[in-house]
């Protein structure tokens, strides 16, 4: 939203466009803007939406083909909303794209991200009163629910703000939502509940404050007459956010901060519940009540992200670039934390808590897809370093069974983005049993980063590929270092340590070592890529590497492919082995090395024919490949950072040798904030 900073129409398109393509990773089956019309004489009374199945490019296009555009109308107050959709209701179309309407007048529009739970009451409600649905969605209840709203307002000068609040009271589930009215021209309405959603701000002047004081009300009649005039009218400048002497200042609302960074790095992000409106260029921001534990101001923080780290740069994809930049990511998660020469691990966010975990009668490492893996890939190292239960968890699951929680449990969420609704879920499911809550996440600002006692933040920089990969090398070696900080003071451990953080040391270099084997995997990846499936077979420290492997591969090459563990192979996946099976053995030089060639042994006599990722001085297993990768050897319980890597690359190749677009997995979105 941009006040007193004349934008063209293009202008407008272009910034709204190039904000959606940065956050098409998290959803691409649909996309839609909605902004102030064309016609000169009512040009901010009448708004124009398009919609188009397919990814943002097809909106582009499409906006460009439109006679009605006038690209060089020029707007000195504007506002425009976009989206790019993830369907959770209904196919995607672009009738159940977003913006939905209100009506076909276009009186009020929304984008949403979350899922309402109850909107089927709500629908029902709304057409017992005569509104008529056109789409599938959840979100089109809460167009139609504030022209209800509106409506039926008892008076004239109701603002836009106590339409929303109205509405949100009515909602259940989570929401991220920005609101658009031709009753409200040139002011914007946005809130949340569970689904994250940050405010950009750019001026080139002096803004009026950095903190922006929370106004709140009860939602009394009288109360709301009051306040709507005060706060609306005349909002006095300790209550609101403008730039000094009402100069130019522009508004961003965004899920993510990627869509905006490149016009500013100065964000607030939202709370639960806050209700943020932009009038006359001033932000305000309030809430229904206060409670006890409320902050009351929202400040704006600087964001350190850059632009160039979420573009491609020279490579074919941004899963591709994240893969290459894991010697410099698995640096940044160490950088500053991790003595070399003390042998010492300090992980700010945890040091004030470490006696209580200490004390506490169990681990619990709950996670998702990709994140999960990474508790499962450092279970073990975890029960050794910690000498406690630790239980590794899928949040969803977690949530299923009601698993008990005790207040001297410590629990650990695990997420890349900081937003996944069944590890936010797992989360208050513990914080409401009073267990200490950790975060370990990459994304600043993240609601479980928010939400969390204490917490690590992975550092690996941001990551777009939907098929995550130099966050799992990150987690793996957070958990690691947790695992290392909590034994500093065990005299049986010290050699341990010691050998643990050499290793920490030299990965990096050895990450680079193992990224030189990309042709031979493309090679590699010739053979294999008409196969339907691919097996993926190892056990001890090396179980997590398989379930990961066989993750990439099914996500982004729709082949179908399974991690197994080895001890389990007798009792059933034996049964898929033969000649034409292709299976990938993942033998590393460990405590499990003889049971592993056992395994070997099963599948070569079951006329199996193995790829074996093994040590590079592995003469034994090598013997009974039909090809092998050789990997540098590095101390047992991170062999599974370098042994993932060929994985990764594998996986990358088969999809782009199939002809899939690697960032794009269909079906799939990065950061799924629904349950
Ligand atoms: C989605 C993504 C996966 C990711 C998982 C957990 O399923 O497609 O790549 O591993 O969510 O995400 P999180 O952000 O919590 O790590």
């Amino acid at each position: 939203m941009n006040y007193r900073v004349p934008r063209t129409r293009k202008e407008i398109f272009e910034t709204l466009i190039k904000g959606l393509q940065r956050l098409e990773y998290r959803g691409y089956d649909s996309a839609g803007v909605a902004i102030d019309g064309n016609n000169h004489e009512v040009k901010e009374r009448h708004i124009q939406l398009v919609k188009k199945r397919g990814k943002v490019k097809a909106l582009d296009e499409e906006l460009y083909k439109q006679d009605s555009m006038d690209l060089k109308v020029e707007f000195e107050t504007h506002f425009g909303i976009a989206h790019t959709r993830w369907a959770t209701h209904g196919v995607p179309s672009a009738v159940n794209s977003h913006p939905q309407r209100s009506d076909k007048g276009n009186e009020f529009v929304v984008i949403h991200n979350g899922i309402i739970t109850n909107y089927k009451d709500l629908r029902k409600f709304l057409e017992s009163k005569g509104y008529e649905f056109e789409s599938e969605t959840d979100t089109e209840t809460i167009a139609k629910l504030i022209k209800y709203v509106f409506d039926n307002r008892e008076t004239e000068d109701i603002t836009f703000s106590t339409l929303v609040e109205r509405v949100i009271q009515q909602l259940e589930g989570a929401f991220a939502l920005v609101f658009k009215s031709i009753h409200y021209p040139g002011e914007a309405v946005a809130t949340r509940r569970g689904s994250p959603l940050l405010i950009g701000v750019r001026s080139k002047y002096k803004l009026s404050t950095e903190q922006i004081p929370i106004l709140y009300r009860t939602c009394t009649l009288e109360n709301v007459k009051n306040i709507c005039k005060t706060r609306m009218k005349r909002l006095d400048s300790s209550a609101c956010l403008h730039a000094v002497g009402d100069k130019a200042v522009e508004f961003f609302f965004a899920s993510d901060a990627s869509a905006i960074i490149e016009h500013t790095n100065r964000v607030i992000f939202l709370e639960d519940d806050d209700i943020a409106a932009v009038a006359d260029g001033k932000l305000s921001i309030h809430r229904v009540k206060r409670s006890a534990s409320d902050d009351p101001s929202r400040a704006i923080q600087t964001l350190q992200m850059e632009l160039q780290q979420i573009m491609k740069g020279n490579f074919s994809a941004f899963m591709q670039k994240e893969i290459f930049e894991q010697p410099e990511s698995v640096f940044n998660t160490m950088r500053g934390r991790v003595n070399f020469e003390t042998n010492t691990v300090l992980l700010g966010g945890l040091k004030d808590h470490l006696k209580e975990i200490r004390r506490c009668r169990r681990l619990i490492v709950i996670g998702c897809g990709t994140s999960y893996h990474a508790a499962v890939a450092t279970r073990q190292v975890l029960e050794e370093l910690t000498e406690l239960p630790v239980m590794v968890e899928l949040a969803s699951d977690f949530l299923d069974r009601n698993t008990p929680v005790f207040r001297d449990d410590v629990c650990f969420f695990i997420s890349q983005s900081g937003e996944t609704a069944d590890t936010l879920l797992a989360l208050r499911y513990c914080k409401d049993r009073r267990a200490l809550t950790v975060g370990v996440t990459n994304t600043v600002g993240s609601s479980i980063s928010r939400e969390t006692d204490c917490g690590v933040h992975i550092n690996a920089g941001p990551e777009i590929g939907v098929a995550s990969t130099k966050a799992y090398t990150s987690q793996f070696i957070s958990l690691v270092m947790f695992g290392l900080m909590m034994s500093e003071d065990r005299i049986s451990l010290q050699n341990r340590r010691r050998e643990i953080i050499r290793g920490l040391r030299s990965l990096p270099e050895l990450i680079k070592e193992v990224l030189s084997l990309d042709e031979k995997i493309h090679d590699l990846a010739l053979e294999l890529y008409t196969q339907r499936s691919l097996l993926v077979m190892g056990r001890g420290y090396n179980y997590a590497t398989c379930l990961e492997g066989a993750l990439k591969i099914k996500e982004i090459t729709y082949m179908h492919s399974e991690g197994i563990l080895a001890g389990e192979l007798k009792h059933g996946p034996l049964a898929l082995i033969d000649k034409q099976m292709p299976v990938i053995m993942v033998i590393m030089k460990d405590p499990c090395f003889a049971k592993c060639q056992n395994a070997l042994q099963q599948v070569t006599a079951r006329q199996g024919r193995p790829i074996i990722l093994c040590s590079k001085d592995d003469t034994e297993s090598s013997k009974f490949a039909y090809k092998t990768i050789e990997l540098p050897h590095t101390v047992d319980c991170l062999q599974g950072i370098l042994s993932v890597i060929p994985l990764q690359l594998l996986s990358f190749h088969l999809a782009v040798l199939r002809g899939y677009d690697v960032d794009f997995p269909r079906n799939l979105a990065k950061s799924v904030t629904v349950e």
